[in-house]
């Protein structure tokens, strides 16, 4: 086998998930530097199975051809590819599980908009499914810095339409249909059954693929298994700039489907999904289901469903995601774990058998079914559960805050900050935290405040600094932190929550508005940065 190999000039990407603008990645051997870095990092390709695929999003294919001539050339015996070099996240990570691979390369920048001047991105897999730990994202890190040559088959692209087995070299690959496998681990967790007759019964829903991934699994699943009427899906066919839009499941940026479900024609659900397939938005008629709420919701009623009839191990959520999932950890007598943002955190309880659903305030749901969250899968969960309760979603949502107590939620971003602004400001916060408690701001008295640290419970690693948490007398907390997804300037986030056990109807804008303001004269907001009002508030 010929082998090229070209000294790599300059680029230094950074760690496990790289996320970039498209032409960055363009640049020559910038790609080929992370995938090179990544074999080094792994202790090389030789033997070893990988499964590669991403979102479809411009720069997509050009990638995936790429990463499978390194591939070749660095000795990895089995690539298992998705038809068309599509996957989703939680596709692809259910197939290194099933295959037993050493890990995969998901292309995607998740709900970032697509195109050559958007974003693209790629992050490595472990053997669990799951994202790379910190450990294995450094050792990337000091790969790329330390890597002077890149290995390349040298040959023609491989046809990745057809599914079957090629041979580039000494390397199989399999080009696997993305949605067959995903659909089979479905139908082993919930009662299709149940849900068929549900829509048979005249259950109306719209799913929005929002153009990215998840429309071909949706289509499947949802009209062509369980029977789901034709149109369901909207926004099926997955674009290369996903129709120059957002696709991130929230009411801004599924603002037509919100619509729909605010109006008199609106159908019984509605359901969306981002770029990669691993948010999930619901929505009933005339309510929106925070994530918060449905992480808690979907832990208070998984029994009813065949792979949790047994009961939960444990709950986790993200540090700012509401404590909405803490109160029905608490009521089913098991624990509930706080980790700092990321998915990652959620992959050690997970191996560990500790937890069973994970979730986090941005949309992000899962189970112990793969190592990443998974938005069909909590659309199925919720499809199962209304076709066992035989109520409606909104009649789910306003029983559990009868039950717990309602926590109002909402997450403020101030985007396209000056990176040294931002920084002044979380670290002026940090000086403050230590005499924030007894203070007074508007009409809220702080209780305590700290900044976020979290000592891993299985491999007892200590993740400081991961936010700031403030907690005030009445209830509420404020959580601030600074974005690590964002490809220009910083995010600054600001999460609101406000608990009240008795009152569930109030706006929640309304209710927030204490925790709000005191939130934005702790921080000092508008003097550091310029502006109170935020960019997006979900
Ligand atoms: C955001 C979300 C976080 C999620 C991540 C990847 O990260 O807030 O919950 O895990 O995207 O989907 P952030 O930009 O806040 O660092
Ligand atoms: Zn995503």
């Amino acid at each position: 086998m010929k082998i090229e190999t070209t000294p790599i000039e300059g680029q230094k990407p950074g760690t496990s998930g790289l996320r970039k603008k498209t032409r960055v990645f363009m640049q020559p051997s910038y790609l080929e530097n992370f995938i090179q870095a990544t074999f080094a990092a792994i202790g090389g390709g030789a033997g070893k199975t990988l499964v590669i695929g991403g979102d479809g999003r411009f720069f997509n294919k050009r990638a995936i051809q790429t990463i499978l001539k390194m591939a070749a050339a660095n000795g990895v015996t089995k690539a298992i590819v998705g038809q068309g070099g599509i996957l989703s996240t939680p596709a692809a990570s259910h197939l290194i599980r099933l295959n037993e691979a050493d890990g995969g390369f998901i292309l995607s920048a998740s709900h970032n908009p697509a195109g050559i001047d958007q974003d693209f991105g790629i992050k490595f897999n472990g053997a669990n499914g799951g994202p790379a730990t910190d450990t294995l994202s450094a050792k990337i890190y000091d790969a790329t810095l330390s890597i002077t040559a890149y290995h390349l088959a040298d040959t023609g692209d491989i046809d990745l339409q057809g599914v079957g087995v090629v041979h580039l070299d000494d390397m199989e690959i399999h080009i696997v249909d993305p949605v067959e496998s995903y659909l089979a681990l479905m139908e082993q967790l919930f009662d299709f059954t149940a849900i068929q007759a549900l829509f048979a019964g005249g259950f109306t829903m719209r799913f929005d693929a929002m153009h990215a991934v998840t429309g071909p699994y949706a289509r499947a699943i949802l009209e062509e298994t369980l029977g789901a009427a034709a149109g369901t899906v909207v926004n099926g066919i997955p674009l290369e700039d996903f129709g120059g839009g957002h696709p991130d499941p929230n009411p801004i940026w599924a603002k037509p489907l919100m619509d729909l479900m605010m109006s008199d024609h609106a159908p019984d659900m509605g359901a969306a999904s981002d770029g990669d397939g691993d948010r999930n938005m619901i929505v009933g008629r005339g309510i929106y289901v925070t994530p918060s709420d449905s992480l808690a919701i979907l832990c208070a009623n998984a029994h009813l469903v065949p792979a949790y009839a047994g009961g939960l191990a444990g709950i986790a959520r993200s540090m700012p995601t509401s404590a909405a999932s803490d109160r029905v950890a608490k009521n089913l007598g098991i624990d509930a774990f706080e980790t700092p943002t990321g998915w990652k955190f959620f992959g050690n309880l997970l191996d560990a058998g500790k937890v069973t659903i994970c979730g986090e305030e941005s949309a992000g749901t899962g189970s112990s079914h793969v190592r990443e969250k998974d938005g069909l899968w909590a659309v199925l969960l919720w499809l199962n559960i209304l076709a066992v309760r035989k109520q409606s979603v909104s009649e789910i949502v306003t029983d559990h805050w009868q039950t717990y107590g309602r926590d109002y939620y909402s997450r403020y971003d101030f985007e396209g900050i000056a990176p040294e602004r931002a920084n002044t400001l979380m670290t002026g916060l940090g000086a403050k935290i230590p005499a924030l408690a007894g203070q007074v701001f508007g009409a809220l008295t702080v209780a305590k405040a700290d900044a976020f640290s979290y000592l891993d419970p299985v491999d007892g690693s200590v993740s400081e600094n991961q936010g700031v948490r403030i907690f005030f007398e009445s209830g509420a907390r404020a959580v601030l932190r600074l974005s690590g997804t964002g490809t220009q300037g910083a995010t600054l986030r600001i999460y609101l929550e406000q608990y009240s056990a008795t009152d569930i109807a109030l706006d929640t804008q309304s209710a927030l508005k204490d925790v709000r303001d005191a939130a934005l004269m702790i921080c000092d907001l508008e003097a550091i940065i310029g502006r109170s009002r935020p960019d997006v508030i979900t």
